[in-house]
């Protein structure tokens, strides 16, 4: 499914038609939004088609030559804490990886929340630093700005106001 597919066949509801005008500016300018390091938030209710249309962007982007990384957050935080605890190289790798590659995708930011302590602050930090470093992040999330502001430091939430253009999906999910 890409993004030109959704716009022919997706039942675009009513709802949503904001949302996708903000992801259609974003996929429309997408080289020069990676260029300068601007991220997207696609923000909503289970089911509404966020993970879809972030697929549909990195689709787009490697298209433009720009290499990607697809990770879901309980999957990144899982995989961290397991090479944590083993092979200091391999985990290095992984690591590097996440803020090194051009483009990286967050899905399902929140999830992995509670599972630990030095989870936030790993998410910080790689947050942190592709900022710095202009990287962009494309992140899904089921959670509400004010969660994110009361769950992640204020550092973490400037960023991710003042530099990511955001999408509000609503509605029934599609499931
Ligand atoms: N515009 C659309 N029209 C019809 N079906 C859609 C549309 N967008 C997505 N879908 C379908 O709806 C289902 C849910 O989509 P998706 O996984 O992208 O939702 P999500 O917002 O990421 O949900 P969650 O918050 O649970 O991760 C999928 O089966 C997907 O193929
Ligand atoms: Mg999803």
């Amino acid at each position: 499914m890409d993004f030109d597919w959704l716009r022919k066949h997706g039942s675009f509801p009513k709802e949503n038609a904001e949302a996708y005008d903000v992801v259609k500016k974003y996929s429309d300018n997408l080289k020069a939004n990676l260029d300068s390091g601007k991220g997207l938030i696609l923000r909503g209710p289970a089911g509404t088609g966020k993970t879809s249309i972030a697929v549909s962007i990195l689709k787009r982007a490697m298209t433009l030559g720009k290499g990607c990384l697809m990770i879901s957050m309980p999957n990144l935080l899982d995989t961290m804490l397991t090479l944590s605890k083993g092979d200091n190289v391999a985990y290095l790798r992984f690591e590097q990886k996440l803020r090194n590659i051009p483009l990286l995708l967050l899905d399902d930011f929140g999830a992995e929340y509670s599972k630990s302590d030095w989870v936030p602050s790993k998410v910080e930090s790689i947050i942190i630093d592709r900022y710095n470093r202009m990287k962009p992040i494309i992140l899904t999330t089921n959670y509400s700005d004010t969660w994110t502001k009361e769950n992640y430091s204020q550092r973490v939430y400037d960023r991710l106001r003042g530099e990511y253009a955001v999408a509000i999906f609503n509605g029934e999910s599609h499931r």
